[in-house]
C-alpha cells in the first residue's frame, strides 16, 4: 500500500544481507550467499531490496485518498485495540524511537503505546535527561539514535520544520509529532477518524465517505496552532466547510491559500456549526502580549455552558488537549456527552497504528 503523495526518499544505505518480510508479515532476515552474494555485490550501490523511505511531515504529504487509506487502516487498528489483547505481531523486529525535543503527555505515549501494540521495540529520547542539556546538536543527536538501527523516528520539535531537516540526516522514516507552529499531521488523522466514527455512530454504522456538508469551527489561537494548520487541510481535503474564529491577534496576519472563511464573532455561528474545535493558547510561543487577559479570552471565545447550549443539538465538541479548563472550555462542558475530547485520546492509538503500519508495514497484519 502506498499513500498517494506521501514524501519520499531513498537515502538508505545498501545492505548486503537485509530485513525481509514474508506473507504473513513475520519479519526474518534474507542471507545472500553463492551467485546470489555475487551479484548483490556487483548491485552494491542500487540494492533494489531497500524499499524508499517514506516520510509524514505535513497533510499536504497526502491528498484525499491518502487520508481515506488512512482512515481504512485505522477501521482495522480499531478492531484490534477491542481485543482482549490488543496486539499484532505486524512491526515484530523494527525499532520505533520517539525523540521529543518539547513536552508532550498524549502524543509521545500513544506513539509509543502503538508502537507497542504493532510488536515493534521502542525507544524513548527525552531532551531534559539526554546530551542535548550538554549542548549537542540535533544533527548529532538523530544521526546518534539512527546508528543504533531504527526503523523509524518520531520527532517533536520547537522549531517548525526540524522534521524535514533531520530525514537528511537519518535512514530512518521521519514522522513529524509537532514542530513549531508549521504542524502536526497525525492530531490531523485521528481528528477526522474521531468525527468520522460520531458520523458513523449517528448514521447506524454506515461509515460516511468523507466530512463533506459538516462545517467546522476552529477557534482560538490559529496564529501559534501547528494543529490548526494540519487541521485546516486535513478537513478541507475530506470536503468540510471550515471558518476560523479568533481575536485578529490571535489570526495568522494573511489567510491567503487557505481553504477557509474567518472571523472574530464566534455567537454570531455558534447555531451553524456541526463541530466546535477548540485550541489552547500557546503561551508558550506568545512571545507578545497578545490579549488583555485570560478572562476576557474565555468571555469572548470560550465555550461556556451558555454557549454549548446555543449549538446544534448533535453539534460536536473537540479539543486536541492539553485543556485549560476555564479558559478555551468551562469545566462542565469539557465532561458533556457531546465532548469528544478522550474519544480523541483513544483514537490517537489507533491512528498511530494505522501510520506507523502504512510507513513500515509489510502489508500483512
Ligand atoms: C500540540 O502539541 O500542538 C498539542 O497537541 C496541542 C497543544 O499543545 O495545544
Amino acid at each position: 500500500m502506498i499513500v498517494p503523495g506521501m514524501t519520499t526518499s531513498t537515502g538508505t544505505p545498501p545492505r548486503l544481507t537485509d530485513q525481509a518480510s514474508d506473507a504473513t508479515g513475520a519479519i526474518g532476515v534474507a542471507e545472500v550467499t553463492g551467485a546470489g552474494a555475487a551479484a548483490a555485490e556487483e548491485d552494491f550501490f542500487v540494492d533494489h531490496r531497500v524499499p524508499a523511505v517514506r516520510h509524514l511531515l505535513s497533510i499536504a504529504d497526502l491528498d484525499r485518498d491518502g487520508i481515506l487509506e488512512i482512515m481504512r487502516l485505522s477501521d482495522a487498528f480499531a478492531e484490534v485495540s477491542e481485543r482482549p489483547i490488543p496486539k499484532v505481531p505486524a512491526l515484530r523486529g523494527r525499532t520505533v524511537a520517539t525523540v521529543f525535543m518539547e513536552p508532550s503527555t498524549r502524543t509521545r505515549l500513544s506513539f509509543e503505546t502503538a508502537a507497542k501494540r504493532l510488536s515493534a521495540d521502542v525507544m524513548t529520547f527525552t531532551a531534559a535527561t539526554s546530551s542535548a542539556v550538554k549542548g549537542e546538536s540535533l544533527r548529532d543527536t538523530v544521526e546518534t539514535i539512527d546508528a543504533m538501527g531504527i526503523d523509524a523516528m518520531v520527532i517533536r520539535h520547537h522549531s517548525s520544520g526540524a522534521p524535514l531537516r533531520v530525514t537528511n540526516w537519518v535512514g530512518a522514516s521521519v514522522i513529524n509529532a509537532g514542530d513549531g507552529t508549521h504542524e502536526h499531521p497525525t492530531q490531523a488523522l485521528l481528528d477526522c477518524f474521531t468525527i468520522r466514527e460520531a458520523l458513523t455512530a449517528r448514521h447506524d454504522g454506515e461509515i460516511p465517505a468523507d466530512l463533506k456538508g459538516l462545517r467546522i469551527a476552529i477557534v482560538g489561537d490559529i496564529k501559534h496552532s501547528r494543529v490548526a494548520r494540519s487541521n485546516v487541510l486535513a478537513f478541507s481535503a475530506l470536503g468540510a466547510q471550515v471558518v476560523l474564529v479568533a481575536p485578529a491577534t490571535l489570526m495568522p496576519a494573511s489567510l491567503e491559500g487557505w481553504p477557509v472563511t474567518a472571523t472574530g464573532d464566534l455567537d454570531a455561528i455558534l447555531g451553524e456549526l456541526d463541530v466546535i474545535y477548540l485550541l489552547r493558547i500557546q503561551s508558550e510561543r506568545l512571545g507578545e502580549v497578545l490579549l488583555p487577559s485570560l478572562d476576557e479570552y474565555h468571555w469572548r471565545y470560550g465555550l461556556t455552558r451558555a454557549r454549548a447550549d446555543a449549538l446544534k443539538k448533535d453539534a460536536l465538541v473537540m479539543h486536541p488537549g492539553p485543556m485549560i479548563r476555564g479558559v478555551e472550555i468551562s469545566p462542565e462542558v469539557a465532561d458533556l456527552p457531546a465532548s469528544l475530547v478522550t474519544r480523541q485520546v483513544r483514537n490517537g492509538v489507533i491512528v498511530r497504528m494505522a501510520v506507523l503500519f502504512h510507513l513500515l508495514g509489510s502489508g500483512a497484519m
